[in-house]
């Protein structure tokens, strides 16, 4: 006689971002299909969570898994970044498409999705990046939104690598994505004056890590927004800022709402845990990002909003690179990959150092990490919420198993952790993609790939 659920979760108390309930968890096949005080039939699978918080799998809406930068490519690939989104409690993960000079970019999608398809172990959808001739690719636009793709994102900076683009070509790629019904995400920063502050530190001998913040600046970050938001302002469109990571460009990003800018605003555990004192450090090189690492200051301005609700969503923007990969250029700042693993660490590192020190709510987590991206990706009718009718995408964590961030324990392939050493206050112990089983007692089950390709809904 087959049961009536597949999974019953007992016992747990069952996090969502508008409140916490101790409740049982019922699945059957990829769904949940019961909350209930004490659901009285019996599961295939029971799991007791007694002391253990439940939530809705998380979604890190910023990866870039294997993509070319600086004459190498980030190191984890759909498959191995998958199995560390999973360990780490992320069960959908988006990532961005990659531009060829001169290719169209429903050519960039399929390209994306071949690297994809059959990879990835938790659940994906890609953001579609707009770097080359943006003019000639506004027609492509509509007819991908109306498919499922219905996020882009720009760039106002990268000029050596040929990917940024200018304001009146950002002001009409956000005009055709805003009348279509999509979403523009942006990565903001004054180019000139990164070029500027960057030749002038280089001309000068300055090449240490630290000089990559000194080029990189608050203010840089600050003038882009502010820019940005002008133009998202008379267009009367919605602009997604990824990677905030400065108190400059943060107020620059209120001031601009204050006037009426629709701006969303993600950050990154990275500005949020750690400074640029990490420059200074041996090896400071390793945590070359971009935005760079920031002061003290800046953290605390950032956790102010994520706390308060000025920040909408924390996403990891994932890019890793092997300790070989960042010593390649000796050091110098501007020629090293830069980017840092996270999406192992994204919820843990918020838990730890939102959470279990006071400063977010548990319930205002869910918020960060499931709830609004699912609503800004167009997800919401399946991901982000524990409630009948869901996925049962489930996390399962016990916030009494203290332990230490080691490079040995994480599950992708780069061989260092921007982390190393920090206290975590919990453990992830079972994680649930629709239903199947992909963390089991802290292991990594996942036997055959499992992940889909999201399209998001109009
Ligand atoms: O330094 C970073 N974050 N590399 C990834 C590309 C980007 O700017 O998001
Ligand atoms: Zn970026
Ligand atoms: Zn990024």
């Amino acid at each position: 006689m087959p049961q009536p659920f597949d999974i019953i979760i007992r016992n747990g108390q069952v996090v969502n971002a508008d409140g916490s309930v101790h409740l049982d968890v019922g699945i059957r096949g990829s769904k949940i299909v019961a909350l209930s005080a004490a659901i009285e039939d019996a599961g295939e699978t029971e799991i007791d969570a007694a002391k253990r918080l439940v939530f809705p799998g998380f979604i890190d809406g910023h990866t870039h898994m294997g993509i070319p930068i600086m004459g190498t490519h980030s190191i984890d690939d759909f498959e191995s970044g998958s199995v560390a989104a999973a360990c780490g409690g992320i069960t959908t993960i988006v990532d961005f498409t990659v531009q060829q000079p001169g290719e169209a970019l429903h050519e960039s999608v399929k390209e994306r999705l071949d690297k994809a398809d059959s990879k990835s172990h938790v659940d994906y959808a890609l953001h579609v990046n707009v770097t080359d001739q943006p003019h000639k690719r506004l027609v492509e636009i509509p007819e991908l939104i109306r498919s499922g793709y219905s996020a882009f994102k720009v760039f106002s900076t990268y000029r050596e690598a040929g990917m940024m683009i200018t304001w009146p070509e950002f002001r009409a790629v956000l005009d055709v994505v805003h009348r279509n019904g999509g979403l523009l995400f942006l990565h903001a920063e004054d180019n000139a004056l990164i070029e500027a502050q960057t030749a002038q530190n280089v001309t000068a001998g300055h090449k240490a890590a630290i000089y990559h913040a000194r080029s990189r600046t608050s203010e840089a970050e600050a003038k882009a927004i502010a820019a940005a938001a002008q133009i998202a302002r008379e267009l009367d469109a919605r602009l997604y800022i990824v990677h905030l990571s400065s108190r400059a460009g943060l107020e620059a990003a209120l001031e601009a709402r204050a006037l009426g800018a629709k701006l969303i605003l993600e950050t990154c555990p990275q500005y949020l845990v750690l400074t640029e004192e990490k420059y200074e450090q041996r090896n400071g090189h390793y945590w070359i990002t971009t935005p760079a690492l920031r002061t003290q200051e800046d953290t605390e301005a950032l956790w102010q909003a994520v706390a308060g609700g000025d920040i909408d969503v924390v996403a990891t923007d994932h890019c890793p690179f092997t300790v070989e990969q960042k010593n390649a250029a000796m050091g110098t700042f501007h020629l090293t990959p830069n980017g840092l693993p996270g999406v192992e660490t994204l919820f843990p590192l918020l838990y730890s150092y939102g959470v279990a020190r006071g400063r977010i709510s548990q319930e205002r987590l869910v918020e960060l990490l499931a709830t609004a991206p699912a609503r800004y990706l167009g997800l919401d009718e399946r991901k982000g919420t524990i409630q009948p009718g869901a996925d049962a995408d489930i996390v399962v964590w016990n916030p009494n198993t203290p332990w230490q961030i080691q490079a040995p324990l994480m599950h992708g392939k780069a061989d260092w952790s921007p982390y190393e050493g920090m206290d975590i206050s919990g453990r992830v112990e079972h994680v649930f993609l629709r239903g199947q089983p992909l963390v089991t007692d802290t292991e990594f089950v996942g036997q055959q790939i499992q992940g889909r390709c999201l399209h998001r809904k109009q």
